[in-house]
Order: C-alpha cells, then structure tokens, then sequence
C-alpha cells in the first residue's frame, strides 16, 4: 500500500505537456506548461493536485514529504518500443561492427536477430523473467515508469508466450512480435513459419498480449507477409505496430494507414512521400534515434514528420543488438542534437504520444490531476537537462503510482 499522500514540494521546477489532448501534432507537441517553486501532490495512485507552493494548502492527515529543492519534475517516461525478453549478449557482433561488419550481413549469415533467438531459447521461463526484471530496473534508473515490451526472440511457442508472461509480470505492456525472423527450423520458408505461428502462436498471445508488431524489411518480412500476419492479430484482437522503413521503404507506411495501425517504427529510410502520408493519418511514427546511432545509419526525419503535421513519438528500441540502449533521457539528447526536436517536442513524445500508442494517454505522460503519480525527479534547476546533460546522471527519483522508489 501506498502511504495516503505523497507530497513533493518546493520543486525548482515542474514541466508538464500542456492541454489534454492526444497524441499531439504540429506546435502542440512542443507547449509545455512550466511551473517555478511547484509542488505534486499524491493521493495514492494518482495525482490530486500540482501548483505553485504559494498556492498549496494545508494538508490534514497523513502526509510524507519529499524535499524537492535544486530538482526539476516531469512525468514519468513512456517508452512505447522495446524489446527486453532476451537471453545473452551481441557484445561480440557490436565488437564486428565496430571494425566494419554491417547489421543486415551479420543478419544475413544466421548472426544478428537469430543469435539471440538461441541465447533466449536457452534461458528458459526462469532466465527469461530474470532478464526482463533487470532490463526494467535498468528503465527504471533512467526514468522510464512505463514500458513496452516485444517478445521476438522466440520465435517457438513457448518462449514466445514465456516472453510475454515475462514483459506482463514485470509490470511492462506486452506486444507479440511473432513476425520478428524467420527461425532456423524453417529454413528460410517465411509462409510455413507464418502458418506455424498465426496457429499455433497466435491464439494465446492474444490473451497475453496487447498488440502485434512484424519486421517489414528486405531479409525478415515482405508487405503481402506482413499484411497476412497483421490481418489475423488484428482479428483475434490486437493493436497492430510495425518496424518499418529502417533500412529501405517496403510499403510499411501505406500498410499501417491502411489497417489502422497505431505506429510505425523505425522510418530512418523514409522519404517525402511517407512524411506526407503518415501525417495525413492516426498512425504515430516512432522515432528510435538510439537505434540509428547504434548501428551508424541515418537519423529518421523527425523534424519533417513534426511540420507536416504527423503525430511522432519517442522511444529507446532497447534490444541487444541494434540498441543497447535503455536510456530515454539520452534518446531526448538525440533528439535535440541530431533530429532537431525542441526539449519540449521531445518531453511530449516520450510522454503523452508515447501513451498514445500503447493506448493509455487518459492516465498516462502528463503531471495532472486524476493521472497516474508517475514522475521523475531531475537533479537539475531546469526540466531542459533532459535533454541537455548529455548521458549525464540525471534521474534523482522516481515515483511510481505514487511510491518513492
Ligand atoms: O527494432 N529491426 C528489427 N528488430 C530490432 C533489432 C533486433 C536485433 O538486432 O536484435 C530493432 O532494431
Ligand atoms: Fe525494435
């Protein structure tokens, strides 16, 4: 049980994204409310009040207290695309990389994703929740109080739904990234896997999960193999995502508009075309900039998608061998440095837009009254540093529902 009231006063700042609605678009995105000397009030889970300190009242009962002085609060991070259900390491790929090998050839020669699906088949149901439980703390420490999480290094049935189970006991929101490769067993024959997976996967990853997500890229899933995939998540009641657009344009964009997707992620291949379509749709594109840096590859054209009036959200893409990366903070420096997004557009993006696509933007990304008592203290006199200490030892605290952590 949470103590009845958490209060968190004398803060040097608050910084929330401004107004209610969601996901936010075009200047939106970037109007954040900022409060001087602010304090938050917790009643249990949820957020009763937040104002100047001038304005609080008193309070009767029981209330703890923290000492906010020298710190700047936000809501609690949203990171909407990760995937923390796997076993060992690519630390040895990364090494390869680092002296020339490329991503798609490592991938290509049976290294890459389907290494790590040997590693997470190998670690059993045990290991496996193990290594979500780290990852999540990992999130945790760098001010993520909600995440997603991808199962895909499975790719059997049961370390399929024992990922799943794992992202879900560990407090995350699981998608079934059941079109993530094609396993070694099926040597290469997409369609079979597909039939495997679509009837012997899909009935129960649906009760585990919220949403289904497949790779569309040259080398994992074509568009008429995705669009069969997607079509029966989508009828046995799953939210949809797709990686799209990361290393070349497959059709993803269209694909997404078309059923109704809530996001496409990745977009570093992204031209004008797909900036104009997606902006005239729901779908949220996913911006994973860590990833980008991680493998050397072009940035996606976040600012574009912003001024055309797209809906963009950010995320860290947490995996272990195209980000190694748990830190949303960071992915807010790159942001600002390297796609060109305001510290507020960025704030907004891992915030609200990033509730949005995982469907709880009522509750979720912003310090208001009635939301979840998600925040995270910044050891820092202005919200900005978010951005601006660059993989600096930002996060002084975090509240979750409403307790200390
Ligand atoms: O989002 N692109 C596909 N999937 C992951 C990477 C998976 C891996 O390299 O293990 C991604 O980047
Ligand atoms: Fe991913």
């Amino acid at each position: 049980m949470s103590a009845a009231r958490l209060l968190v006063r004398d803060l040097a700042q608050l910084a929330t994204p401004a107004g209610r609605e969601a996901p936010l678009r075009g200047p939106a995105l970037g109007a954040v409310d900022v409060l001087e000397d602010a304090y938050v009030l917790c009643a249990g889970n949820t957020i009763e009040a937040v104002g100047r300190m001038h304005e609080l009242p008193p309070l009767d009962g029981d209330v703890v207290e923290v000492d906010g002085r020298g710190l700047s609060a936000i809501p609690g991070l949203v990171d909407c695309h990760t995937h923390p259900a796997f076993g060992g390491d690519r630390v040895e790929e990364f090494s390869l990389r680092a002296a020339g090998a490329s991503y798609e050839d490592l991938h290509a020669r049976g290294g890459g994703i389907l290494s790590t699906v040997n590693a997470t088949r190998a670690a059993g149901e045990t290991g496996l929740r193990e290594a979500v439980e780290r990852h999540c703390g990992w999130m945790r420490a760098h001010g993520t109080t909600t995440f997603e999480g991808k199962s895909g290094y499975g790719l059997d049935r049961d370390t399929e739904l024992a990922s799943l189970r794992a992202v879900r006991d560990a407090g995350g929101v699981p998608t079934w990234l059941g079109a993530h490769a094609v396993p070694p067993e099926f040597d290469g024959d997409a369609d079979a896997y597909l039939d495997f997976a679509l009837a012997e996967v899909l009935p129960e990853a649906a009760q585990l999960a919220e949403a289904a997500d497949v790779f569309l890229e040259r080398g994992a899933f074509d568009a008429t193999r995705a669009r069969r995939y997607l079509e029966a998540c989508r009828d046995a009641g799953l939210a949809l995502r797709l990686h799209g657009d990361q290393f070349t344009e497959q059709g993803a964009i269209p694909l997404a508009i078309e059923l109704g997707a809530r996001s496409v992620d990745h977009l570093e291949a992204t031209g004008d075309e797909g900036v104009r379509a997606l902006a005239g749709s729901g779908v949220v594109g996913v911006v994973l900039p860590a990833s980008a840096l991680f493998l050397g590859r072009p940035m996606p054209p976040a600012r574009a998608l912003v001024d055309a009036g797209a809906a963009i959200a950010l995320a860290t893409d947490f995996n272990p061998g195209s980000a190694f990366c748990e830190s949303l903070p960071l992915c807010c420096s790159l942001a600002a440095t390297q796609l060109k997004l305001a510290p507020a557009e960025a704030l907004g993006a891992c915030t609200v837009n990033a509730a949005h696509v995982l469907g709880r933007a009522d509750r979720l990304g912003r310090l208001a009254p009635g939301f979840r008592a998600d925040l995270v203290l910044l050891d820092a006199p202005d919200w900005r540093y978010l951005a601006y200490h660059l993989g600096g030892d930002l996060v002084a605290r975090v509240v979750l529902a409403g307790e200390l952590r």
